[in-house]
């Protein structure tokens, strides 16, 4: 057997379904598109399953692709076993009511016998029950000896799930092991044992079960099958581990002279390398597919490998951030099938940097918490911690169970177990329940999903909004009917259209539909999932039967606006990477007729300055009255000519792209204007984050971007009446007034002093003496805490030995205090003494020290009695 690379392995299976008219299409996104029951795509058949079902037209009736694919119900296991990986590739070629059995068969063994040259005494077939088709074609047509196929049950040999698709599948299996294996029950503990290795896994979808749990029999059987890329490299490499497969290995090599720990040395930093080398790939991926951190739904998954990895990297002796640097070598070792992890490189960096950083700060308050809990644990006689209050740590903290069983230990204590599992068990089953609420295609299943497939209307509105159509199909509430009536909802489908369809990030058009009397205003439009256009109309008058031929008009004025900001988001996305750089990405869009929103990946707020770049950038631009040209070519042609991608129909034989002069050039279906001069004018109205290292820039063009200007222009006017100047006087007067102001506050503090001066001669002349000591007091208005400290120490240093009590009213509050000089002291005088009890009389409360001592009240109308008192209290603490 030829050691081949897990690269070559994939390129091998794919040109080979080539070579068998298969069309050879990309990996779709981890991120689901209109299938609410999945998280993430975890087969290579979940992004295809609306051609499974006829909801939409494949491309082509036969298709091979290698899918990323994303599992985590086994995350537990990553590390610890042989095979368990969170992140994984799966290969398969599919028919969609095309080939079956026959073909699909014996194009698989022609594939690992002669392509990938298994050897045929290693090679173990199992089919499902009854499936005698399957046994005759194995034998007959295939040649595979009768004793090395068994027969296994629903379990093992029928996929489904949930409902949808499914049937009885054969699985190929390869044996590490020597002697024969022969029957059922010997190779069913062969597999278990991990001798025998399921490697691919062709399902023969003949049936299409409902909620009743009914089978029914599929107009065509399909084909879907499966092959672990990791697995059979593991196989092909003679590996007993994927993670000895090379491109896996280079990451742990990796991991290993990052933390400078041999891999091998123990079973303990063996697992925590294992999981840092699955996890760190699960995360480069999810993040090039625009996954964030986050609490919630694929966030928080991605977020939990992400911790995880990181304790496992703290465990190995590692402080500090280091995941981030091990995506070079993820990244090296798969960008030669995903091309958008190099493109992404430094923005996937970054964001895992960022995360690194902030479980840093929370892995810190979960060590807290969990040393709260040991310490009520040892203050109490258990040495038993909570099962749910270990599921809190691992929930929220993201602290696996084991490090907190570790840590327990080092305590001598336990943790509940069982009851942490019961925990875990009631989360899955609340995700589960959330999955099991939307049906298994995820599609919602309303009428506008039933549309026949046949009926196509075509869009001719790029240059023509007004145009005659045969109406198709009419729709009322939850049925299709043969007439709409005068005030009544529903939806059109013609075979024609001038409205664009809300897409790529546009909104629909608005307009009206008429014949003779019939009017009826088309309130939106949209696709559904196969892509039928729909108009939403409110029937204003008459009535509308289906195969009439309507004028379908579309708002002129509305999609000249959305035009112009269409466009406006070509350049500005363009004006972006030419001032902030080529790192920019649009991570989404929407265009309206009022203004448009654009996301693009910048990890932080772009300055007034660079905004400033960007807008005249974008107005240079619309000055400059560049043609607007579409044109469609074929993807390759498009990337050549170095367009931006931004479609997920990238397997698209023909694409559009749209290019304003030399500027930009993009691939887009959108609306745009036919010269970039009709734009007018390009206004920023907004700059903010809406995610981590997601920023949004709203603006407005032609006549929004006049008002725009307009209504800051009447600001201005507005202000300048208020401030009695002519315009261009605005900011003098602006300087004028606030050194006024200033000048003022200054001889508000000269006032204040002299007030206060003036009260200290009265203060120091009517000191009364108390027991031979002098007792000076003083009442003040309007003088604050600051200056009343500074009045009582002037008098302290000047009238010798002696203890001062000033109190002031200030803002309808009181201030107090009180000095005293040594000499009193040492007979008795305390300040803080003397300070707590007057500010009791004015309902407030305070203290200090001997020497000095500050209060506050609440009660300015008792300010008199409250320096009163301090007479009595000067006379009972002097000894
Ligand atoms: N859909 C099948 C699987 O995932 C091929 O195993």
């Amino acid at each position: 057997m030829e050691k081949l690379g897990l690269n070559q392995i994939r390129e091998m299976y794919l040109s080979f379904f080539e070579s068998k008219e298969h069309l050879r299409m990309p990996s779709a996104s981890l991120i689901p598109k209109n299938d609410k029951s999945l998280l993430l795509i975890n087969a290579g058949m979940a992004p295809l399953k609306p051609y499974f079902t006829g909801m939409q037209v494949p491309p082509r009736n036969k298709v091979t692709t290698c899918q990323k694919c994303i599992r985590t119900g086994d995350i537990e296991n990553v590390g610890k076993t042989s095979r368990h990986g969170t992140f994984f590739e799966m290969l398969g070629n599919f028919s969609f009511g095309d080939y079956f059995k026959e073909e699909a068969i014996p194009w698989a063994w022609e594939f690992i016998t002669e392509v990938l040259k298994l050897p045929k005494d290693r090679l173990y077939v199992t089919i499902y029950l009854d499936d005698d088709e399957s046994f005759d074609i194995w034998t007959k047509k295939v040649g595979v000896d009768p004793s090395r196929i068994f027969r296994l049950g629903k379990d093992d040999n029928f996929w489904e799930l949930g409902v949808g698709p499914c049937g009885p599948c054969s699985e190929i299996h390869f044996d590490r092991g020597a002697g024969n294996i022969s029957s059922a029950d010997e190779f069913v503990k062969a597999a278990d044992e991990d001798r025998v290795v399921e490697f691919w896994n062709l399902v023969f979808t003949q049936f299409d079960k409902d909620e009743e749990g009914n089978y029914n029999k599929l107009a065509k059987p399909n084909i879907d099958t499966g092959m672990g890329l990791e697995r059979i490299a593991t196989i092909m490499q003679g590996k007993n581990s994927i993670f000895e497969v090379d491109t896996l290995r280079a990451i742990l090599d990796e991991i290993s002279k990052t933390t400078d720990t041999k891999y091998g040395s123990s079973e303990k930093s063996d697992i925590s390398m294992r999981v840092i080398t699955d996890h760190i790939r699960s995360v480069t991926f999810m993040i090039s597919d625009g996954i964030l951190p986050s609490n919630e739904g694929r966030g928080y998954v991605l977020r939990r490998l992400l911790r995880r990895a990181a304790k496992h990297g703290k465990s190995l002796g590692i402080n500090g951030e280091f995941l981030y640097k091990l995506t070079d070598v993820v990244i090296d070792n798969a960008s030669g099938n995903y091309p958008e992890l190099k493109e992404k490189r430094e923005y996937i960096k970054k964001v895992i940097k960022l995360e690194e950083e902030r479980f840093a700060e929370t892995i810190d308050s979960g060590m807290q918490i969990l040393n709260e809990y040991i310490e009520k644990l040892q203050n109490s006689s258990t040495s038993m911690l909570g099962g749910d209050k270990a599921f809190k740590l691992y929930d929220t903290y993201g602290f696996p169970i084991e490090l907190t069983q570790e840590i327990l230990e080092e305590k001598g204590m336990t943790v509940d177990l069982e009851g942490f599992n019961k925990e875990m068990q009631s989360q899955r089953e609340r995700a589960r329940a959330a999955r099991e609420e939307t049906n298994y295609m995820g599609a919602e299943d309303t009428i506008l999903n039933k549309i026949p497939l046949e009926i196509e209307t075509e869009f001719d509105g790029y240059d023509v909004l007004d145009l005659n159509s045969k109406v198709k199909i009419l729709i009322k509430e939850e049925e299709f009917v043969n007439q709409l009536n005068e005030g009544e909802k529903g939806v059109i489908i013609t075979e024609k259209t001038p409205f664009y369809a809300e897409m790529g990030g546009q909104v629909g058009d608005k307009g009206i539909v008429t014949l003779g009397s019939f009017k009826a205003e088309v309130l939106d439009c949209k696709k559904n999932l196969a892509g039928k256009v729909l108009h939403f109309v409110k029937v204003i008058s008459g009535n509308v039967k289906v195969n009439e031929e309507i004028t379908l008009k579309v708002n002129e004025q509305r999609r000249n606006n959305i035009r112009r900001n269409h466009t406006a988001t070509h350049v500005l996305n363009e004006a972006l990477r030419k001032v902030l750089g080529d790192h920019v990405h649009q991570s989404g869009s929407y265009v309206d007729d009022d203004r448009l929103r654009f996301d693009f990946n910048h990890f932080e707020a772009v300055n007034d300055d660079e905004l400033e770049k960007v807008e005249k950038l974008v107005n240079e631009n619309v000055m400059k009255v560049m043609d607007v040209k579409t044109q469609v070519m074929t993807l390759e042609e498009a990337r050549e000519s170095g367009a931006i991608a931004l479609f997920d129909d990238k397997y698209k034989d023909e694409v559009r792209v749209v290019s304003v002069g030399d500027f930009s050039k993009e691939l887009c279906g959108g609306t745009h204007v036919v010269n970039s001069g009709q734009i007018g004018l390009f206004k920023i109205v907004s700059e903010a984050g809406v995610a981590a290292g997601i920023r949004r820039i709203e603006a407005v063009t032609g006549p929004r971007a006049i008002a725009f200007v307009e209504e800051k222009n009447n600001l201005v006017k507005e202000i300048s009446n208020k401030l009695k100047c002519a315009e261009k006087e605005i900011l003098h007067r602006l300087d004028v007034q606030f050194a006024e102001l200033k000048e003022k506050d200054r001889e508000i503090v000269e006032l204040k002093s002299k007030l206060a001066s003036g009260s200290e001669n009265e203060i120091l002349n009517n000191g009364k003496e108390i027991k031979g000591v002098k007792l000076l007091t003083g009442m003040l208005k309007d003088i604050d805490g600051n200056s009343l400290r500074e009045l009582a120490d002037k008098i302290r240093s000047k009238a010798g030995e002696c203890v001062v009590v000033l109190g002031s009213t200030c803002e309808g509050k009181v201030q107090l205090v009180a000095m005293a000089t040594k000499g009193v002291i040492e007979k008795g005088v305390h300040c803080g003494k003397i300070i707590k009890e007057v500010a009791a009389v004015t309902g407030g409360g305070g203290g200090g020290r001997p020497d000095m001592a500050q209060a506050g009240g609440k009660l300015p109308e008792k300010l008199d009695k409250a320096i009163e008192s301090c007479f009595g209290i000067v006379e009972k603490l002097v000894k």
